[in-house]
């Protein structure tokens, strides 16, 4: 399947219009595709205690579920200037559970997508559980 990262941008910058940041005031906004070709997105929403605020990806990952799942293929997340935003490492390892290694990655106009196993090599994942329990 190809991407239209142009589209899966704008579709993350269009989403930092719903982000919930007084307190950083950094609006993020993030749009991925899953193998079935359904737009899944997530917005910031930042909490008074700022240790619990919940990154644009988490968003993401909670409407992946709540829609019916599926595996993430791609994802752009940007700042309210429109450009990309590295994913921190708590997302990193969310994004790992509904993509994997092989989840692409926007780096912006004119650079090649990386890749989440790039971004987060030797991840921790499902069948590490598996293994690890026996089963
Ligand atoms: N943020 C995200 O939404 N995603 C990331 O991957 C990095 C950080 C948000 C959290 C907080 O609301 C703001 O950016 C500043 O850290």
């Amino acid at each position: 399947m190809s991407v239209d990262w142009a589209a899966l941008r704008g579709e993350a910058r269009a989403m930092t219009s719903r982000a919930y940041a007084p307190y950083s005031g950094v609006l993020v906004g993030a749009a991925g595709v899953t193998d079935e070709g359904r737009l899944v997105r997530g917005c910031n929403v930042e909490n008074a205690s700022y240790g619990v605020t919940l990154c644009a990806e988490c968003g993401l990952v909670s409407d992946l579920a709540a829609g019916g799942g599926g595996r993430l293929q791609a994802l752009a997340v940007v700042a309210g200037d429109g450009r990309p935003l590295a994913p921190c490492g708590r997302c990193r390892q969310l994004l790992h559970e509904h993509g994997g290694a092989g989840l692409l990655i926007d780096q912006g106009d004119g650079e090649e997508p990386t890749t989440l196993g790039a971004l987060l090599p030797g991840a921790f994942g499902p069948d590490d559980v598996d293994a690890r329990a026996g089963r």
